[in-house]
């Protein structure tokens, strides 16, 4: 018993040690594979969603492309995850005091087109394809007034 109250405190220390150190909450680090970012540019992860998007149009017409529809979605998914660690553009041209209130709103709407893709992956694995063009729609209507809010004419 003496040696279970001594030993108890052990994963404790261990769950702790695991806990990342407090990060930044606004600005999230790049993400990084093999010590390479992914794709320096977050115009890339945009097109790369914009031609998953495409390709989903197609395919989730399809009941037979299910797999292919997958394909895209989890594809759509890694670009959106690593846009959502990036900085846009435009964020040089917000006044300095509304910096970290605009990546912190631009961070929090890459998580909800996250959100819609994880949906829509759901729903193909459901093979539900009612709920599976629900969470598209949803995803291609956040286009539009996100790049409003947050993309600028050069
Ligand atoms: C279906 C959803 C979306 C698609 C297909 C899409 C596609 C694109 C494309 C193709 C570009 C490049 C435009 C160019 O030629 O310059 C772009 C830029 C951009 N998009 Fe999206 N987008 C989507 C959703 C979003 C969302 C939800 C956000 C914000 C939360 C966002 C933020 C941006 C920003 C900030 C840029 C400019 C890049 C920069 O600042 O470096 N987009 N997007």
């Amino acid at each position: 018993m003496q040696r279970l109250r001594l030993l108890l405190p052990i994963p404790i220390l261990i769950g702790a040690a695991l806990v990342p150190a407090a990060q930044d909450p606004v600005v999230q680090d790049p993400v990084i594979h093999d010590g390479i970012e992914a794709a320096p540019v977050l115009e890339d992860h945009m097109e790369a969603i914009e031609l998953s998007v495409k390709r989903l149009r197609r395919s989730l017409r399809d009941a037979t492309k299910a797999e292919e529809s997958l394909d895209w979605v989890v594809k759509a998914e890694h670009a959106a995850l690593a846009a959502k660690a990036m900085v846009p553009k435009m964020s040089e041209h917000v006044p300095e005091a509304k910096r970290a209130e605009f990546q912190l709103a631009y961070r929090r709407e890459i998580a909800v087109l996250i959100e819609h893709m994880l949906t829509l992956e759901i729903a193909l694995l459901d093979g539900d394809a009612d709920a599976a063009n629900e969470a598209f729609t949803a995803l291609r209507e956040l286009e539009e007034p996100a790049h409003a809010r947050f993309t600028e004419d050069e």
